[in-house]
């Protein structure tokens, strides 16, 4: 073991608790990654949630300054809403540490350039929680489509679709506030993982043409009482896209799917093949090849095994599956490995902010009905 660092959970709600397990279960799962992580000191809004969060998370400290934890740890985990990402962010990169940053890093397009300048100008190692590209069997797609196996990518569909506002009786929250989620709703909370994922195995985005809906424009704001108030961002969100390689198709996000729960897929068609994916069967992906017996033609369903990126840390035999926080435990592993060697691990904030680029694209695409050129360089209308 090269170093222990000590690490800041900052925020310990749906996603703050799986960086908690992360960062107990990396050194176990992963024994060659050369750092370990040490859960020295959690942050929360106030004493009670802070204190039983360290508690039940097994950190050292606990806090109510972000502050105070940011200085204290060797690297920070920022697990709150997006628009605190920002502030604390920035205090982690001034000072030279390794920044875990959940996404949609900041609240907009010049939010996530500006963090990724610090991250350029200090040097600090950092990566961004777009958790589902780690998937093994996603890993495994885009080792087949790099590997040019299926000849070239013909098109594809991308989707992230989840049905928890699906009801418009759910209250206003703080995704739906665009001081605290900003400009982007469905494309933000999940968007931007279908995104980074076709990007992770197709490469860049060329150009595209966008369409938004928001199908319930005012919630219930349990701050008063159940008044209705009004919705900042989308319900819906597609796009038709171009990618630098030639491909083409489509993406869509919706928070509205009813029914479903973690419907994150992709297909994409080669010119000797299609490979397809469904995060509801996350430990699964289905490969069909031209040149099969007419008879006995039909998609191959591979069950991730220990021949997949990382599975083998989990377990030792095929098909026994991993799940959602096991991701986190990957994601983690990876960073750790990247900050041995003195870099980032992808998806980076570069990565983030070209995400961010082409969603702001998206939007602006909806607004005005453009077909918007080479998104990942887009500087606004
Ligand atoms: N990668 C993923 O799969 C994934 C999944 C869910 C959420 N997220 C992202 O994670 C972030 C948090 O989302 P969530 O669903 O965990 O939200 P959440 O509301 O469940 O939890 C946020 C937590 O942050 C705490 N918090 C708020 N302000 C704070 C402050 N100033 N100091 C310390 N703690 C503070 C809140 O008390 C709360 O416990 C968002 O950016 C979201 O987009 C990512």
């Amino acid at each position: 073991m090269q170093r222990d660092l000590k690490f800041a959970l900052v925020g310990a709600g749906f996603i703050g608790r799986s960086h908690a397990l992360a960062i107990h279960a990396v050194n176990r799962t992963f024994p060659s990654v050369p750092i370990g992580a040490k859960a020295h000191i959690l942050a929360e809004l106030d004493e009670g949630r802070a204190r039983r969060a360290a508690a039940e998370l097994g950190f050292d400290r606990w806090t109510t300054s972000w502050e105070e934890a940011v200085d204290e740890a060797d690297a920070v985990v920022i697990a709150v809403p997006s628009f605190m990402h920002r502030a604390i962010a920035l205090r982690t990169l001034e000072q030279g540490k390794p920044l875990l940053c959940e996404k949609p890093v900041g609240l907009a397009v010049g939010e996530a350039a500006e963090l990724h300048a610090a991250a350029v100008r200090t040097g600090a190692p950092n990566a961004v929680g777009f958790t589902y590209v780690r998937q093994p069997v996603v890993q495994h797609a885009r080792q087949i489509v790099r590997s040019g196996a299926l000849g070239r990518v013909l098109h594809l569909r991308g989707r992230h679709a989840e049905d928890y506002l699906a009801d418009p009786a759910v209250p206003h929250s703080w995704r739906l506030n665009a001081a605290t989620a900003g400009r982007y709703g469905a494309l933000g909370d999940l968007g931007y993982h279908i995104i980074a994922m076709l990007r992770m195995i197709c490469g860049p985005v060329a150009g595209l043409s966008g369409v938004t809906r928001t199908v319930h424009a005012t919630r219930p704001d349990p701050a008063s009482g159940g008044q209705p108030r009004v919705v900042d961002n989308e319900d819906y969100a597609a796009a038709v896209l171009r990618f630098a390689n030639g491909a083409v198709g489509t993406v869509e996000a919706s928070r509205i799917a009813a029914g479903r729960k973690m419907d994150i897929a992709f297909e994409i068609t080669c010119e000797r093949g299609t490979i397809a994916f469904d995060g509801e069967r996350m430990n699964e992906l289905e490969v069909f090849e031209i040149g099969q017996n007419q008879a006995e033609q039909g998609f191959r369903r591979i069950l991730a095994n220990p021949a997949h990126p990382f599975y083998a840390g989990f377990l030792p035999a095929p098909g026994h599956q991993l799940g959602f926080n096991d991701l986190k435990t990957i994601e983690l592993a990876m960073f750790l490995k990247a900050i041995a060697e003195g870099k980032s691990a992808e998806p980076d904030l570069s990565d983030a902010l070209r995400i961010s680029r082409i969603c702001e694209a998206l939007l602006d695409s909806a607004e005005s009905g453009r077909w918007i050129e080479n998104p990942e360089d887009y500087a606004g209308k």
